[in-house]
Protein backbone atom coordinates (compact mmCIF):
# COMPACT_ATOMS: atom_id res chain seq x y z
CA UNK A 1 0.00 0.00 0.00
CA UNK A 2 3.01 2.31 1.09
CA UNK A 3 5.18 2.00 -2.47
CA UNK A 4 1.73 3.05 -3.71
CA UNK A 5 0.77 6.33 -1.95
CA UNK A 6 4.93 7.12 -2.46
CA UNK A 7 4.26 6.82 -6.09
CA UNK A 8 1.12 8.97 -5.79
CA UNK A 9 3.41 11.44 -4.00
CA UNK A 10 5.70 11.56 -6.31
CA UNK A 11 3.62 12.05 -9.32
CA UNK A 12 1.56 14.71 -7.50
CA UNK A 13 4.82 16.69 -7.18
CA UNK A 14 6.06 16.16 -10.00
CA UNK A 15 7.48 19.40 -11.65
CA UNK A 16 6.94 21.16 -8.06
CA UNK A 17 9.68 23.28 -7.05
CA UNK A 18 11.90 23.05 -3.68
CA UNK A 19 12.97 25.78 -1.57
CA UNK A 20 13.68 24.26 1.45
CA UNK A 21 12.81 26.61 4.67
CA UNK A 22 14.37 26.55 8.23
CA UNK A 23 10.52 25.75 9.69
CA UNK A 24 6.89 25.38 7.72
CA UNK A 25 3.72 26.33 9.39
CA UNK A 26 -0.14 26.35 8.46
CA UNK A 27 -3.70 26.44 9.60
CA UNK A 28 -6.80 24.28 8.02
CA UNK A 29 -10.02 24.21 9.05
CA UNK A 30 -12.25 21.49 10.71
CA UNK A 31 -14.96 20.36 8.00
CA UNK A 32 -18.04 18.95 8.39
CA UNK A 33 -20.36 17.45 5.45
CA UNK A 34 -23.88 18.31 4.71
CA UNK A 35 -23.41 15.52 1.97
CA UNK A 36 -20.79 12.35 3.92
CA UNK A 37 -18.25 10.51 2.32
CA UNK A 38 -18.88 6.90 3.22
CA UNK A 39 -17.59 3.90 1.22
CA UNK A 40 -14.05 3.70 -0.50
CA UNK A 41 -13.19 2.10 -3.58
CA UNK A 42 -9.61 1.97 -3.46
CA UNK A 43 -8.07 2.07 0.42
CA UNK A 44 -4.92 2.47 -0.99
CA UNK A 45 -5.57 5.65 -2.34
CA UNK A 46 -8.16 6.72 -0.16
CA UNK A 47 -10.80 7.25 -3.37
CA UNK A 48 -14.50 7.49 -2.24
CA UNK A 49 -17.29 5.49 -3.89
CA UNK A 50 -19.40 8.73 -3.96
CA UNK A 51 -18.44 12.75 -4.28
CA UNK A 52 -18.96 14.20 -0.89
CA UNK A 53 -19.61 18.47 -0.04
CA UNK A 54 -18.94 19.76 3.30
CA UNK A 55 -18.81 23.36 5.08
CA UNK A 56 -15.48 24.35 7.20
CA UNK A 57 -15.55 25.44 10.36
CA UNK A 58 -13.65 28.78 9.93
CA UNK A 59 -11.12 29.34 13.26
CA UNK A 60 -11.90 26.25 14.06
CA UNK A 61 -8.91 23.48 13.07
CA UNK A 62 -5.40 22.74 12.98
CA UNK A 63 -2.11 25.13 13.55
CA UNK A 64 0.80 22.95 12.69
CA UNK A 65 4.49 23.50 12.46
CA UNK A 66 7.01 21.84 11.10
CA UNK A 67 10.86 21.55 10.75
CA UNK A 68 13.76 18.69 9.72
CA UNK A 69 15.18 16.84 12.53
CA UNK A 70 18.97 14.97 12.30
CA UNK A 71 17.33 12.07 14.86
CA UNK A 72 14.07 10.35 16.01
CA UNK A 73 10.76 11.66 14.91
CA UNK A 74 9.14 14.39 18.02
CA UNK A 75 5.20 15.33 17.62
CA UNK A 76 3.64 17.45 20.22
CA UNK A 77 -0.34 18.02 20.34
CA UNK A 78 -1.12 21.22 22.01
CA UNK A 79 2.39 21.75 23.80
CA UNK A 80 2.59 18.07 25.27
CA UNK A 81 4.72 15.68 23.62
CA UNK A 82 3.62 12.38 22.54
CA UNK A 83 4.69 9.01 22.99
CA UNK A 84 6.25 7.37 20.14
CA UNK A 85 4.29 4.19 20.06
CA UNK A 86 0.94 6.38 20.63
CA UNK A 87 -2.04 5.83 17.54
CA UNK A 88 -1.25 9.45 16.90
CA UNK A 89 2.28 9.48 16.17
CA UNK A 90 2.37 5.95 14.60
CA UNK A 91 -0.21 7.86 11.85
CA UNK A 92 2.05 11.14 11.22
CA UNK A 93 4.69 9.20 11.10
CA UNK A 94 3.35 6.69 8.28
CA UNK A 95 2.15 9.74 6.44
CA UNK A 96 5.14 11.73 6.73
CA UNK A 97 7.09 8.39 5.74
CA UNK A 98 5.78 9.83 1.99
CA UNK A 99 7.31 12.56 2.27
CA UNK A 100 10.79 11.70 3.95
CA UNK A 101 12.32 10.97 0.62
CA UNK A 102 11.05 13.50 -1.30
CA UNK A 103 12.12 16.08 1.03
CA UNK A 104 15.70 14.49 1.99
CA UNK A 105 15.02 14.25 5.22
CA UNK A 106 14.57 11.18 7.78
CA UNK A 107 12.87 13.03 10.55
CA UNK A 108 10.50 15.70 11.72
CA UNK A 109 9.56 17.87 14.31
CA UNK A 110 6.00 18.26 14.38
CA UNK A 111 3.69 20.85 16.59
CA UNK A 112 0.15 20.82 16.33
CA UNK A 113 -2.37 22.90 18.27
CA UNK A 114 -6.39 22.38 17.65
CA UNK A 115 -8.45 25.00 18.33
CA UNK A 116 -11.08 22.62 18.61
CA UNK A 117 -12.01 21.76 21.79
CA UNK A 118 -11.16 17.72 22.19
CA UNK A 119 -14.14 17.75 24.39
CA UNK A 120 -16.48 18.90 21.68
CA UNK A 121 -15.61 15.22 20.10
CA UNK A 122 -14.95 16.93 16.49
CA UNK A 123 -12.58 14.82 13.83
CA UNK A 124 -9.76 16.15 14.06
CA UNK A 125 -7.93 14.07 11.35
CA UNK A 126 -9.60 16.27 8.45
CA UNK A 127 -7.85 19.11 10.12
CA UNK A 128 -4.75 17.56 11.33
CA UNK A 129 -4.07 16.15 8.22
CA UNK A 130 -4.55 18.93 5.93
CA UNK A 131 -2.14 21.60 7.99
CA UNK A 132 0.44 18.89 7.98
CA UNK A 133 0.08 18.90 4.12
CA UNK A 134 -0.24 22.66 3.82
CA UNK A 135 2.85 22.80 6.28
CA UNK A 136 4.51 20.55 4.52
CA UNK A 137 4.23 22.67 1.63
CA UNK A 138 5.23 25.85 3.00
CA UNK A 139 8.35 24.09 4.41
CA UNK A 140 9.68 22.34 0.82
CA UNK A 141 8.55 25.53 -1.44
CA UNK A 142 6.55 22.72 -3.84
CA UNK A 143 4.33 25.85 -4.74
CA UNK A 144 1.94 23.52 -6.01
CA UNK A 145 -1.87 24.30 -6.24
CA UNK A 146 -4.44 23.53 -3.58
CA UNK A 147 -6.11 20.68 -6.00
CA UNK A 148 -2.46 19.31 -5.85
CA UNK A 149 -2.48 19.44 -2.08
CA UNK A 150 -5.74 18.34 -1.65
CA UNK A 151 -4.77 15.43 -3.78
CA UNK A 152 -1.97 14.95 -0.70
CA UNK A 153 -4.19 15.54 2.39
CA UNK A 154 -6.80 13.10 1.23
CA UNK A 155 -3.94 10.64 1.49
CA UNK A 156 -4.19 10.71 5.10
CA UNK A 157 -7.49 10.90 5.63
CA UNK A 158 -10.29 11.24 2.97
CA UNK A 159 -12.21 13.99 4.55
CA UNK A 160 -8.87 16.14 4.80
CA UNK A 161 -8.91 16.98 1.27
CA UNK A 162 -11.73 18.99 1.56
CA UNK A 163 -9.72 20.78 4.47
CA UNK A 164 -7.55 22.33 2.30
CA UNK A 165 -10.24 25.57 2.30
CA UNK A 166 -12.77 27.47 3.94
CA UNK A 167 -16.38 27.85 2.92
CA UNK A 168 -18.29 25.14 0.75
CA UNK A 169 -16.07 22.42 -0.24
CA UNK A 170 -16.78 19.43 -2.92
CA UNK A 171 -14.49 16.12 -3.15
CA UNK A 172 -15.34 15.51 -6.43
CA UNK A 173 -14.94 11.23 -6.44
CA UNK A 174 -13.22 10.93 -9.46
CA UNK A 175 -13.14 8.04 -11.86
CA UNK A 176 -9.38 7.18 -12.66
CA UNK A 177 -7.84 4.17 -10.73
CA UNK A 178 -4.60 6.40 -10.43
CA UNK A 179 -6.58 9.06 -7.99
CA UNK A 180 -5.55 12.33 -9.86
CA UNK A 181 -9.43 13.21 -10.88
CA UNK A 182 -9.93 12.59 -6.70
CA UNK A 183 -9.88 16.29 -4.99
CA UNK A 184 -11.66 18.79 -3.63
CA UNK A 185 -12.62 22.02 -4.85
CA UNK A 186 -14.34 25.19 -3.48
CA UNK A 187 -17.32 26.74 -4.49
CA UNK A 188 -17.21 30.40 -4.30
CA UNK A 189 -20.66 31.07 -2.66
CA UNK A 190 -20.70 32.80 0.84
CA UNK A 191 -23.53 32.33 3.53
CA UNK A 192 -22.62 34.57 6.13
CA UNK A 193 -26.14 33.68 8.24
CA UNK A 194 -25.43 29.76 8.35
CA UNK A 195 -24.51 28.45 11.55
CA UNK A 196 -23.71 25.03 13.25
CA UNK A 197 -24.26 24.05 16.26
CA UNK A 198 -22.63 21.63 18.28
CA UNK A 199 -23.98 19.77 20.88
CA UNK A 200 -21.55 17.41 22.48
CA UNK A 201 -23.05 13.77 23.71
CA UNK A 202 -19.62 12.03 24.55
CA UNK A 203 -16.11 13.28 23.72
CA UNK A 204 -14.69 8.96 24.20
CA UNK A 205 -13.26 7.75 21.00
CA UNK A 206 -15.03 5.87 18.88
CA UNK A 207 -15.13 2.02 19.07
CA UNK A 208 -14.73 1.62 15.21
CA UNK A 209 -12.51 4.21 13.36
CA UNK A 210 -14.04 5.60 9.72
CA UNK A 211 -11.80 3.29 7.90
CA UNK A 212 -13.08 -0.13 9.65
CA UNK A 213 -16.47 1.35 9.73
CA UNK A 214 -16.83 1.83 5.50
CA UNK A 215 -15.28 -0.95 4.87
CA UNK A 216 -17.44 -3.04 7.32
CA UNK A 217 -20.62 -1.38 5.60
CA UNK A 218 -18.75 -1.51 1.61
CA UNK A 219 -18.62 -5.53 2.37
CA UNK A 220 -21.66 -6.39 4.70
CA UNK A 221 -24.46 -4.03 4.09
CA UNK A 222 -27.21 -4.58 1.74
CA UNK A 223 -28.74 -0.92 2.49
CA UNK A 224 -25.66 0.63 1.12
CA UNK A 225 -26.14 -0.91 -2.38
CA UNK A 226 -28.41 2.17 -2.56
CA UNK A 227 -26.25 4.55 -0.95
CA UNK A 228 -24.13 5.82 -4.35
CA UNK A 229 -27.38 6.73 -5.78
CA UNK A 230 -28.83 8.45 -2.74
CA UNK A 231 -25.30 10.17 -1.97
CA UNK A 232 -25.73 11.27 -5.71
CA UNK A 233 -29.35 13.05 -5.65
CA UNK A 234 -28.63 14.20 -1.89
CA UNK A 235 -25.67 16.52 -3.65
CA UNK A 236 -27.45 17.50 -6.14
CA UNK A 237 -29.82 18.78 -4.08
CA UNK A 238 -27.44 20.53 -1.21
CA UNK A 239 -25.89 22.22 -4.27
CA UNK A 240 -29.11 23.48 -5.28
CA UNK A 241 -30.16 24.41 -2.14
CA UNK A 242 -26.80 26.54 -1.77
CA UNK A 243 -27.14 28.10 -4.87
CA UNK A 244 -30.19 29.63 -4.28
CA UNK A 245 -29.72 29.96 -0.07
CA UNK A 246 -32.90 27.81 0.43
CA UNK A 247 -31.89 26.45 3.73
CA UNK A 248 -35.13 24.47 4.29
CA UNK A 249 -33.98 22.02 1.63
CA UNK A 250 -30.39 22.15 2.28
CA UNK A 251 -31.13 21.17 6.03
CA UNK A 252 -33.30 18.54 5.30
CA UNK A 253 -31.40 17.20 2.28
CA UNK A 254 -28.51 17.20 5.00
CA UNK A 255 -30.15 15.57 7.79
CA UNK A 256 -31.64 12.85 5.55
CA UNK A 257 -28.37 12.00 4.35
CA UNK A 258 -26.29 12.00 7.51
CA UNK A 259 -29.55 8.88 8.85
CA UNK A 260 -29.28 7.50 5.52
CA UNK A 261 -25.94 7.06 5.81
CA UNK A 262 -26.33 5.91 10.22
CA UNK A 263 -28.90 3.30 8.28
CA UNK A 264 -26.18 1.52 6.25
CA UNK A 265 -24.22 1.53 9.12
CA UNK A 266 -27.13 -0.25 10.97
CA UNK A 267 -27.47 -2.88 8.68
CA UNK A 268 -23.64 -3.93 8.69
CA UNK A 269 -22.55 -7.05 10.68
CA UNK A 270 -21.48 -6.91 13.00
CA UNK A 271 -23.62 -3.75 12.97
CA UNK A 272 -22.33 -0.58 13.40
CA UNK A 273 -24.01 1.74 16.26
CA UNK A 274 -22.35 5.00 16.68
CA UNK A 275 -25.04 6.73 18.29
CA UNK A 276 -25.60 6.66 22.48
CA UNK A 277 -29.46 7.22 24.47
CA UNK A 278 -28.69 10.55 24.12
CA UNK A 279 -27.86 10.88 20.56
CA UNK A 280 -31.31 9.37 19.81
CA UNK A 281 -33.01 11.76 22.57
CA UNK A 282 -31.21 15.08 20.58
CA UNK A 283 -32.53 13.42 17.14
CA UNK A 284 -35.78 13.77 18.86
CA UNK A 285 -35.77 16.89 20.81
CA UNK A 286 -34.67 18.37 16.97
CA UNK A 287 -37.79 16.87 15.24
CA UNK A 288 -40.39 18.16 17.73
CA UNK A 289 -38.18 21.52 17.86
CA UNK A 290 -38.40 21.40 14.49
CA UNK A 291 -42.40 20.76 14.55
CA UNK A 292 -42.99 23.38 17.06
CA UNK A 293 -41.62 25.44 14.28
CA UNK A 294 -38.22 26.63 14.66
CA UNK A 295 -35.88 26.12 11.52
CA UNK A 296 -33.19 23.61 12.63
CA UNK A 297 -31.45 20.22 11.21
CA UNK A 298 -29.08 18.28 12.09
CA UNK A 299 -26.27 16.01 10.78
CA UNK A 300 -24.14 13.39 12.24
CA UNK A 301 -20.83 11.94 11.61
CA UNK A 302 -19.11 8.57 12.31
CA UNK A 303 -19.86 9.29 16.16
CA UNK A 304 -22.22 10.02 18.97
CA UNK A 305 -22.89 13.64 18.68
CA UNK A 306 -25.47 15.99 17.00
CA UNK A 307 -24.22 19.03 14.94
CA UNK A 308 -27.19 21.27 14.01
CA UNK A 309 -28.18 23.89 11.16
CA UNK A 310 -29.79 26.90 11.59
CA UNK A 311 -29.84 30.17 10.07
CA UNK A 312 -28.54 32.81 12.30
CA UNK A 313 -32.19 34.47 12.39
CA UNK A 314 -33.00 31.49 15.26
CA UNK A 315 -29.77 31.20 16.67
CA UNK A 316 -31.20 32.58 20.03
CA UNK A 317 -33.82 30.40 20.30
CA UNK A 318 -31.72 27.44 19.04
CA UNK A 319 -29.60 28.95 22.36
CA UNK A 320 -32.19 28.45 24.57
CA UNK A 321 -33.56 25.16 22.95
CA UNK A 322 -30.37 23.49 23.72
CA UNK A 323 -28.15 25.06 26.49
CA UNK A 324 -24.62 24.61 25.96
CA UNK A 325 -24.71 23.91 22.71
CA UNK A 326 -21.74 25.59 20.87
CA UNK A 327 -22.49 28.03 17.75
CA UNK A 328 -19.97 28.53 14.32
CA UNK A 329 -20.24 30.75 11.98
CA UNK A 330 -18.46 28.96 9.16
CA UNK A 331 -18.49 32.45 7.49
CA UNK A 332 -16.90 35.83 7.76
CA UNK A 333 -19.80 38.19 9.51
CA UNK A 334 -21.04 41.33 7.73
O1 LIG B 1 -12.02 11.09 6.46
P1 LIG B 1 -12.43 9.98 7.34
O2 LIG B 1 -11.76 8.69 6.99
O3 LIG B 1 -12.26 10.34 8.80
O4 LIG B 1 -14.01 9.70 7.13
C1 LIG B 1 -14.99 10.68 7.34
C2 LIG B 1 -16.33 10.07 7.38
C3 LIG B 1 -17.48 10.97 7.80
O5 LIG B 1 -17.05 11.94 8.71
C4 LIG B 1 -18.55 10.10 8.46
C5 LIG B 1 -18.15 11.63 6.59
C6 LIG B 1 -17.44 12.81 5.96
O6 LIG B 1 -17.68 13.02 4.77
O7 LIG B 1 -16.71 13.54 6.64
Amino acid sequence: MKTIQSQFVKKVLLGGKSLQKAEGSAFAPSNIALCKYWGKRDAGLNLPINSSLSISLGELGTHTQIRLRERGDVVCLNGVQQAAESGFVQRIGAFLDLFRPVLGSLFFEVRTQNTIPTAAGLASSASGFAALVLALNDLAGWGIDRKQLSMLARLGSGSASRSVYEGFVQWNAGQQSDGTDSFAERLEIEWPELRVGIVEVSADRKPVGSRDGMNRTVVTSELYKSWPDQARADLFSIRSAIEQFDFALLGKTAERNALAMHATMLSAWPPLLYLQPDSVEQIHKVQRTRADGLEVYLTIDAGPNIKLLFLAESEREVCEAFPGIRVIRPFPQL
